[in-house]
């Protein structure tokens, strides 16, 4: 919030008020996983056949990906957490840049569109808050498998030269393991002529959940969630029924939720490894973790300070680098919070000042000094994983918080203020109109 802004203009945009200081009890519910969700849906576009998704979250985003498939010609119904979706008319290449602005995940349509049709013409996604975030990966990637790519005013045309239309197999190597990369690469390369490899894949659960899904959809994909992932393509996929994975990065918002409001709180559904880094440090942290099947209950202890590096999976993940942030201002003694994943996602920082956090910023590298309590104030989120970090800082601080950037939060968390208050948090959503 710009300090020019009084706090009773500011509360005039959508925020949350969080009465902070309540103990949080009982379970919090996790919501299927966001950035699965969004590349399976894309994953429709490779086959005529309906596909029935499941445990899909209801975010502002899917909603946009459905969108931007309903444009394409697909078929999409949602009834709660279902998604029924069905491409046998598709009868267009080219989202609108309208839709495809603002939501980065809409060019995950490039790869599916192109093994089906052998075109495709998708606006760049362009940078974001938290860094540029490049696609000369994707591209590198699909010109290996024989695509023609041009980018010219801000568009990327793609195309498969020849009668066949189909893309031909080819041994890639990214140069990083970007998600986005691998799973745009591995939706390409499961319609094409011949065997494909991805090195230094990305090997994030989601990458795997899209390997799944693909193989019970027909393709023959082994190798996902290592570095090597092989491809054999076959000639058409079928439909299929698919349940979306729990969501990862919402399950550790909650878990470190219940860590900074010092409660003891069952989160679930969870997949353990999925998490693995973050439980590392919440135990380093001083907290206990009783695992069960489904579920992980935290029960925290005298906290102190931990350093963090965020890394490409099974690494720290940047995306709760921001919410494990919030908890480190209150945790006894020094922390070091390094982030290398994105060049700008650090501007929580500044806001966690503001309710009292200490913390030193020198580039990319974060030194907190723990305190005991936050104290409440008007705070802005920036992008999705800042406002997270911003409601945990609120749940622990002195007084009533104002948290805005709710445009962004309400991307990435399905009813969070539900699903708090339900576990003993107090928080009041404002809506104003007009
Ligand atoms: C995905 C997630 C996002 C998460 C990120 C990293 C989705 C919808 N989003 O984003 O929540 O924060 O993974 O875990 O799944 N890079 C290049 N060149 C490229 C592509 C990427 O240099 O061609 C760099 C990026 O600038 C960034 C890093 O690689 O520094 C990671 O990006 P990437 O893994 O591609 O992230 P996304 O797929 O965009």
């Amino acid at each position: 919030m710009p300090a020019a802004l009084s706090i009773s203009q500011e509360i005039l945009k959508p925020h949350l008020e969080i009465q902070g200081g309540h103990t949080l009890s009982r379970e919090l519910k996790v919501s299927g996983a966001k950035n699965s969700a969004l590349v399976l849906m894309t994953s429709a576009l490779l086959s005529e056949g309906p596909l029935e998704l499941h445990n899909v979250p209801q975010l502002t985003d899917i909603q946009g990906m459905a969108d931007i498939l309903s444009s394409l010609g697909v078929r999409v119904k949602r009834s709660q957490e279902t998604v029924w979706l069905q491409a046998d008319d598709l009868h267009h290449a080219e989202p609108p840049y309208d839709l495809v602005n603002g939501l980065r995940a809409s060019f995950f349509c490039i790869g599916p569109l192109l093994g089906r049709l052998g075109h495709a013409k998708v606006p760049l996604p362009g940078g974001c808050r938290i860094g540029a975030r490049p696609v000369v990966e994707h591209i590198r990637g699909l010109k290996a498998l024989g695509a023609m790519v041009k980018v010219e005013h801000g568009v990327v045309t793609a195309s498969v030269p020849g009668t066949s239309r189909r893309l031909k197999g080819a041994a890639i190597v990214l140069d990083c393991p970007s998600v986005g990369a691998t799973e745009t690469i591995l939706m390409a390369s499961v319609l094409a002529e011949g065997t494909s490899t991805i090195e230094n894949a990305a090997q994030e659960p989601e990458v795997q959940d899209l390997a799944k899904m693909l193989n019970a959809m027909g393709a023959r994909v082994s190798g996902a969630g290592g570095p090597i992932i092989t491809i054999e393509g076959v000639e058409r996929l079928h439909g299929c029924n698919y349940s979306v994975i729990p969501d990862r990065i919402e399950a550790g918002t909650f878990l470190i939720a219940a860590a900074i409001t010092r409660s003891i709180v069952r989160v679930s559904p969870v997949i353990p490894e999925h998490l693995n880094a973050v439980l590392q440090k919440l135990r380093d942290c001083g907290c206990t973790l009783e695992i069960d099947k489904q579920g992980i209950t935290l029960i925290p202890g005298d906290l102190h300070g931990v350093d963090i590096i965020t890394q490409p999976f099974p690494g720290f993940p940047t995306d709760l680098q921001a919410p494990f942030m919030a908890l480190l201002t209150t945790a006894k003694g020094t922390s070091v919070v390094t982030e290398k994943i994105y060049e700008n996602r650090m501007q929580h920082v500044a806001e966690l000042q503001r309710m009292g956090a200490s913390i030193r910023l020198q580039g990319n590298t974060a030194v907190v000094e723990g305190i005991p309590q936050l104290s409440a104030a008007p705070v802005s989120g920036n992008d999705l994983r800042a406002a997270a970090a911003l409601v945990l800082a609120g749940l622990a601080a002195r007084g009533i918080s104002q948290v805005d950037g709710l445009n962004h939060l309400d991307r990435g968390y399905d009813g969070i203020e539900t699903k708090l208050n339900a576990s003993g948090a107090h928080i009041l959503r404002h809506q104003p109109s007009g």
